[in-house]
């Protein structure tokens, strides 16, 4: 639970503001970047209903407006400094609406100070490390009209009596662990979540019983790396298969240098587990994996994935590529392209490499311009596109167990997700969505399927 003593303080203070005007004061958290933030958005939104806010259902009604930001790309930065700077204007007409700057990028101190020096009207900067003081930093907000920056890394208890507040209602982040210990040379992630913590697995087991008590469809586990939590990932995945209900359990991410033949073996001998492994390649050239600190070759990569289907010969496997890493050559960039097409991946998230100041990697030259890199991504995407529509010709003809979790882009039709995370597109009525479905594939593009329910 994110709690203080500024709690009662904050509840009273919405109270007022209730009794006033008729009507509880609104509250909007909007999370960039990763599943890890959304959820930490969805625990801050918790906070703030609990001291009597109400969820706010766009910017413009909020009475308290919070900006949880993501920091792995220079884009992603720059998108939030827009946001920001667009809502000058609007915080000189609602002078009381208060605007607070949190995650990975506030976590940063450059950004941060630029936060608070240059743009006025934020109101509260809090990094990752400042979640369990959100009341005694609204309460010191609001009492001394004074802005707010709490940037410290400090390392308090893991948080087990949180109230998330989930707006999907069927598919429920749960987070088995927090910061990364792996310094990644490209990455900014452990700068800014700190080193990693653990919640126990008492705490995970209960969580993931309770949502699915409450019928919660998909179980999302989260961590920066699952394959070092500290309690054995595979036996967290065994202990959470035997809870009962119709749900299914999902996991990310999963770093390759420690993913083993248990993580696979569990993957597969659980019934609940999806049949599915996201494991960042990022290269495929030994040079650039030493240089980036993956701590595994290309071949490492390749005896997880020759294990994973020397059991299930479809194994279905996405990643995250990193193209124009400094000093890459077309060579090695080369290497990563072979490998990709060896191993087929159903999934490719490839990203052009982006300078994060303060990691190792951009003390480096970065001597690949920007349109050189948009060119490799493109190569790249362009020559997977065939091999991943082959690879997914693989599901044509067999029934697949589908979770629908929307309406699709045409009218009457639905989309979901197979166990191996590929969307499939079929027709259906609007009440299906949140329920699984048996699917039969009748055809396969390079991203997606296309199915018909024979079974709800
Ligand atoms: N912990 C996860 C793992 O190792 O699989 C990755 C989390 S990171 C937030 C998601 C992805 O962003 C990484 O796998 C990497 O491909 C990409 N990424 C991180 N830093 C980057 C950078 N500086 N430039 C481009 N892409 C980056
Ligand atoms: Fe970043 Fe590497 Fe940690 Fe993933 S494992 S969050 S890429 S440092
Ligand atoms: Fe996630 Fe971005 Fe932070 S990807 S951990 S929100 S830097």
């Amino acid at each position: 639970m994110i709690t203080g003593k500024s709690l009662e303080y904050l509840a009273s203070y919405t109270a007022d503001i209730r009794k006033r005007t008729g009507r509880a004061p609104e509250c909007y958290v909007h999370s960039f970047g990763c599943q890890q933030n959304v959820s930490d958005g969805e625990k801050l939104m918790g906070a703030l209903i609990r001291a009597g806010f109400a969820p706010a259902d766009k910017l413009d009604d909020a009475q308290i407006i919070i900006f949880n930001t993501c920091a792995v790309r220079e884009n992603a930065e720059d998108k939030v400094f827009s946001v920001i700077g667009d809502l000058k204007h609007f915080k000189e007409q609602h002078p009381d609406v208060i605007l607070g700057v949190c995650g990975c990028m506030a976590q940063e101190k450059s950004a941060a100070e630029k936060l608070m020096n240059t743009y006025r009207q934020v109101d509260l900067v809090f990094g990752t490390f400042a979640y369990g003081e959100l009341y005694e930093m609204l309460a010191e907000l609001i009492t001394k009209r004074r802005r707010v920056m709490n940037i410290e890394e400090k390392y308090a208890d893991i948080d087990e009596d949180f109230v998330q507040y989930r707006t999907n209602r069927f598919s429920a982040y749960v987070p088995i662990m927090y910061g990364c210990n792996n310094f990644c040379t490209y990455c900014i992630v452990p700068y800014v979540r700190g080193r990693e913590r653990s919640r126990k697995p008492e705490a995970v087991e209960a969580e993931v019983r309770r949502l699915v008590g409450e019928g919660y469809r998909e179980i999302f586990l989260l961590g920066q790396n699952v394959n070092s939590y500290s309690y054995g990932f595979p036996a967290l995945l065994r202990r959470l298969d035997t809870i009962e209900g119709d749900f299914r359990i999902r996991f990310m991410s999963s770093h390759p240098k420690d993913a083993t033949h248990e993580l696979i073996d569990a993957i597969l001998d659980c019934g609940k587990v999806c049949k599915h492994l996201h494991l960042a390649l990022q290269s495929g050239c030994d040079r650039i994996l030493k240089a980036m600190n993956r701590r595994y070759t290309a071949e490492d990569f390749m005896k997880i994935v020759d294990y994973a289907r020397s059991r299930r010969p479809d194994f279905s496997f996405s990643t995250d590529i990193i193209v124009g890493f400094p000093g890459e050559t077309y060579e090695e960039f080369c290497e990563t392209k072979a490998l990709i097409k060896r191993i087929k991946f159903d999934n490719i998230y490839s990203f052009v490499y982006s300078k994060r100041t303060g990691t190792k990697a951009a003390e480096l030259p970065d001597d690949i311009s920007d349109k050189q890199k948009g060119l490799w991504l493109r190569e790249l995407l362009l020559e997977n596109r065939e091999t991943s529509t082959e690879w997914m010709k693989r599901f044509v003809g067999r029934t697949c167990r589908v979770l629908i979790d929307g309406k699709g882009k045409t009218e009457g039709s639905l989309t979901g997700k197979n166990d191996e995370n590929i969307i499939v597109n079929l027709e259906g009525g609007k009440e299906l969505i949140g329920e699984f479905a048996d699917v039969r594939i009748t055809d396969s593009m390079n991203w997606a399927l296309k199915g018909e329910i024979v079974r709800k």
